[in-house]
């Protein structure tokens, strides 16, 4: 199969996005990260993809009227590199329908809890993690899924557990879950890039 052209947008530390690209330097993921967008000017995320001499952008939203604007300006940066899987890795704004509908099944997110728990509107960074130290449950995790025009609802491709212990922080825990997600992530964007994954409703087939 030939090689997969990836976008990543991000917004933060973008530990996800290095993930990415070491397993794109391995050989492990069959693409090539051509451009990484993030809606925060000072997301460190930008600064790693320089690095690696990978396109990186900052998108303003204060330039824009509205989401369907900027994201539309996004789709522009995206096609000019051929881009044909979207990444969102710690991206924070909700896409907007058209952006969705037009990477229909090619838009993937990672989410540090164990969908359909401590997800949706408001369950972003680490207020995800104080609401499953909160509620005290024992075991919390990362789910890697497809994006639809609910938040956080896509259909799910990959998802792993981590303990919490009993004195566990919410920064503990996030700790743990981001270990989890820098194996989740690559790995689902590996099938994807290997043609393995095949959706049957909201069912994912790997194969
Ligand atoms: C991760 O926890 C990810 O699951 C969530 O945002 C965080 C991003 O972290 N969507 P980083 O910027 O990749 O370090």
């Amino acid at each position: 199969m030939s090689s997969v052209n990836i976008g990543v947008l991000i917004s933060g530390g973008g530990t996800n996005l290095q993930s990415i690209i070491d397993n794109v330097d391995t050989g492990y993921i069959n693409g090539s990260i051509k451009v990484v967008i993030s809606n925060k000017e000072n997301a460190y995320g930008l600064v790693r993809a320089e690095k690696k001499g990978i396109d990186s952008i900052f998108i303003d939203k204060s330039k824009y009227q509205s989401t369907e604007d900027m994201d539309k300006a996004i789709i522009k940066e995206l096609q000019d590199r051929d881009v044909e899987l979207v990444i969102l890795a710690g991206y924070i704004n909700i896409l907007s329908e058209g952006f969705i509908e037009y990477y229909q099944n090619r838009i993937i997110n990672i989410h540090p809890s164990l969908i359909p728990s401590f997800c949706g509107k408001g369950f972003y960074g680490i207020r995800v993690h104080r609401a499953v130290v909160d509620y005290g449950v024992k075991v919390t995790g990362a789910t890697v899924h497809f994006v639809d025009k609910g938040t956080d609802t896509g259909a799910i491709i990959l998802q792993d557990t981590a303990y919490i212990s009993p004195n566990d922080t919410p920064e503990d825990v996030q700790q743990k879950v981001l270990k989890i997600e820098h194996r989740l992530l690559p790995k689902a964007v590996k099938l994807y890039c290997d043609g393995k994954i095949k959706l049957d409703g909201r069912k994912v087939i790997l194969e």
